[in-house]
């Protein structure tokens, strides 16, 4: 089989309504929705904000370790399915800590899931945490200083939540800090916000992937530089449409940044609000943008050689792609 490595999901975003009820149920949490279907109907977004409004209201189901340990591994037991064999997974510790829920409690809760993901279901992993652009700098530092007190393995630190009006620019020093401390960094930018953004978390934060980084497309010299730079967009195609960036995925800048030498990735953002994971992005863009074959392959190799994985990992998962090398592959649908 095929590998793919995920590397733009944020872990509250895999919280499918069927687990968002039984947790509460769990947990004894009133939900204001009447049903699985009643929630569903609200999955109808107008812009970015309009979905993170919802996205973080239900969480108040997360309340224990163990509701994050089976959060992440229902993500991990589906993304198997997807072909995922490397998973580098966003986790907002902000939003559960601001509800009184101990970092600590969360983190290990996820890790639990996380350190047995590779001899469960065949996935290599590693944790990301994502500091909240709409707070401030400080909860931004504290939060980093809960994670890395904790003693839950860090791969790295990322930037998400409302995009517009919050420039990377406050978030200078713990970024500099996670990397004096040898962890990764990536940052979501140019998803809402105009190119502008994504040179603000390339300047500022001296990140090394940037998350969606879409609108970069309208910035020739942008793309130039991405090219030059090599550095890697996980773009979230499913997500861009479900939240209006993008009007159609017949339109989505992906082909257009692939073709220009843009190392793009593929990947799923919140599957459980954007109706699919990684293998429901991977055939929604192949069949949109009639990408061939090799193409569909090199988004697989893109996905391997961008992540913070092992060189020993990464050789294995693009030695799955050898024997679908360029043009051999016979045509028919290439299953992730
Ligand atoms: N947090 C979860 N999903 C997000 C997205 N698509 N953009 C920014 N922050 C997010
Ligand atoms: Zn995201």
């Amino acid at each position: 089989m095929t590998a793919w490595a995920e590397l733009h999901v944020h872990l509250e975003g895999t919280l499918e309504p069927e687990l968002i009820f039984a947790l509460a149920r769990r947990n004894g949490v009133r939900l204001p929705y009447a049903d699985v279907e009643d929630l569903r109907a609200l999955y109808d977004f107008g812009d970015l904000q309009e979905f993170l409004d919802l996205y973080y209201a239900n969480m108040q189901v997360l309340l224990r370790g163990q509701d994050f340990t089976d959060l992440t591994d229902a993500y991990l037991a589906r993304a198997a399915r997807a072909g995922v064999r490397r998973a580098e997974v966003f986790f907002d510790l902000q939003a559960h800590t601001a509800r009184g829920v101990p970092a600590t409690e969360a983190l290990e809760g996820v890790n639990a899931a996380l350190s047995r993901s590779h001899e469960r279901y065949g996935i290599s992993s590693g944790l990301i945490v994502t500091l909240l652009r709409h707070l401030s700098a400080e909860s931004a530092m504290e939060a980093y200083e809960q994670a890395v007190a904790s003693g839950v393995p860090l791969l790295g630190i990322g930037l998400c939540s409302t995009e517009v009006g919050n420039p990377a620019s406050r978030f200078r020093e713990v970024f500099a800090r996670a990397q004096a401390d040898g962890l990764h960094t990536v940052a979501h930018a140019g998803e809402e916000g105009d190119a502008s953004y994504v040179t603000d978390v390339l300047d500022n934060l001296h990140v090394e992937r940037v998350d969606h980084g879409v609108r970069a497309v309208d910035d020739p010299l942008l793309v130039d530089r991405l090219v030059a730079e090599q550095i890697p967009l996980t773009v979230c195609p499913l997500s861009n449409v479900r939240l209006k960036g993008v009007a159609d995925l017949r339109v989505h800048p992906l082909a257009d940044l692939l073709r220009r030498g843009v190392r793009v990735t593929v990947n799923s953002d919140d599957p459980a609000y954007f109706g699919g994971y990684l293998d429901d992005n991977v055939e929604a863009v192949r069949l949109a943008l009639g990408l061939t074959e090799d193409e569909v392959r090199d988004l697989a190799l893109n996905s391997i050689a961008a992540s913070f994985a092992p060189p020993e990992v990464k050789a294995e998962l693009a030695a799955s792609w050898d024997d679908v090398a360029a043009g051999t592959s016979g045509g028919g649908r290439l299953t992730p």
